[in-house]
């Protein structure tokens, strides 16, 4: 058996039902939203890996210097042999958990990005020519059909994309992920934590303008998923901290009115001169609401761990 392999259980054409449902739904609201995964075209996941090397975006940096710490103790006090990886895109800090952990016998990055999945899947192999490499294009808030590899297995959640899902989704999504994990499991999760609000708003509004790009990308996929005649040019990039719900809005700002017309699902939306679509949030956390949220959903927070600098977590949790 080749020592990579990629199952596809998304559809290939992404005009599926989930992205027009979406648009549907999100676009046609009084407060235009639409969900953050839709970003990650091949051209969203490069404008990404940009940002992760952005003086402003800190948590990559933060998230790397607390793996290559803590890989060791993780490797120990887990044993794994398979490492599941949801919303894996380049893999790139994956290395320093594959480094430390010889004994694994399978990895399983699971993303919507095909393009990112198979470019991680070339480096990773050449790095680890006999390590079983199990791709899945899937959605992490579908229902995940995992292939059959050796246990104990470690979910690994890096990033702090969890916050990009709003608290009823976590509360599913964690629920989900407790469902999946055997005794022996565990789950790794990176989460950025709450800090002041300028440097927040500098990560996601940075003075070269890459997160706008990555902001308007969506605009794109619109235009060629969907047939809408998006000009990009028409919105600003916003970003804003919202301190009640401790989360990051990035939003497209109309600059002035127009109507955007999507001739495949025969639909016109209209935009008012400075009305806002969110795109994302982002939500930052705090090691209690940490410890609440995976407690709600039926696991233990046993590890705590965080850059030098207090900047990001990762957090290690077993079924309770
Ligand atoms: N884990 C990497 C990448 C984070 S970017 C890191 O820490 O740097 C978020 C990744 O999650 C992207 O690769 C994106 O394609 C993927 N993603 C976003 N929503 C997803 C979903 N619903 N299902 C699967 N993958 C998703
Ligand atoms: C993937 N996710 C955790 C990123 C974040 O920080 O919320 C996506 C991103 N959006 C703007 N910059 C980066």
């Amino acid at each position: 058996m080749s020592p990579f392999s990629l199952t596809r259980t998304l559809p290939v054409d992404t005009t599926s039902a989930a992205l027009r449902a979406d648009v549907a739904d999100g676009l046609t609201r009084t407060s235009k939203q639409l969900p953050p995964k839709w970003f990650y075209d091949a051209r969203g996941s490069e404008l990404f890996d940009r940002i992760t090397e952005l003086p402003e975006y800190y948590p990559t940096r933060a998230e790397r210097e607390i793996l290559i710490e803590r890989a060791p103790d993780i490797a120990a006090t887990t044993a794994a042999r398979t490492l599941i990886e949801l919303g894996s895109g380049s893999s790139e800090k994956t290395r320093y958990l594959l480094r430390a952990l010889p004994q694994l016998h399978s990895y399983v990055p699971v993303d919507v990005s095909d393009s990112a999945l198979r470019q991680a899947g070339e480096g990773l192999l050449a790095e680890h020519p006999t390590l079983h490499v199990h791709a899945l294009v899937a959605d992490f808030q579908e229902g995940l059909e995992l292939p059959d590899t050796p246990g104990p297995r470690l979910l690994a959640f890096l990033g702090s994309t969890i916050g990009n899902l709003l608290p009823p989704e976590r509360n599913r999504f964690l629920t989900a992920v407790a469902d999946l994990l055997e005794p022996g499991d565990a789950l790794l999760l990176g989460t950025d934590l709450v800090k002041d609000e300028a440097t927040l708003v500098a990560a996601y509004d940075d003075a070269q303008g890459v997160t706008a790009e990555f902001n308007k990308n969506v605009l794109a996929v619109l235009n060629r998923e969907l047939g809408a005649d998006f000009d990009p040019a028409d919105f600003d990039h916003v970003a804003v901290w919202d301190p009640a719900q401790e989360w990051i809005e990035m939003r497209l700002r109309a600059r002035a009115a127009l109507t955007v017309k999507f001739p495949s699902m025969d639909l016109a939306v209209h935009f008012s001169a400075g009305e806002e679509l969110r795109t994302e949030v982002s939500a930052k956390f705090r090691q209690e609401s940490v410890r609440t949220e995976l407690a709600a959903a039926g696991l233990a927070l046993r590890q705590w761990w965080t850059d030098r600098e207090g900047r990001f977590a990762l957090s290690l949790a077993v079924p309770a």
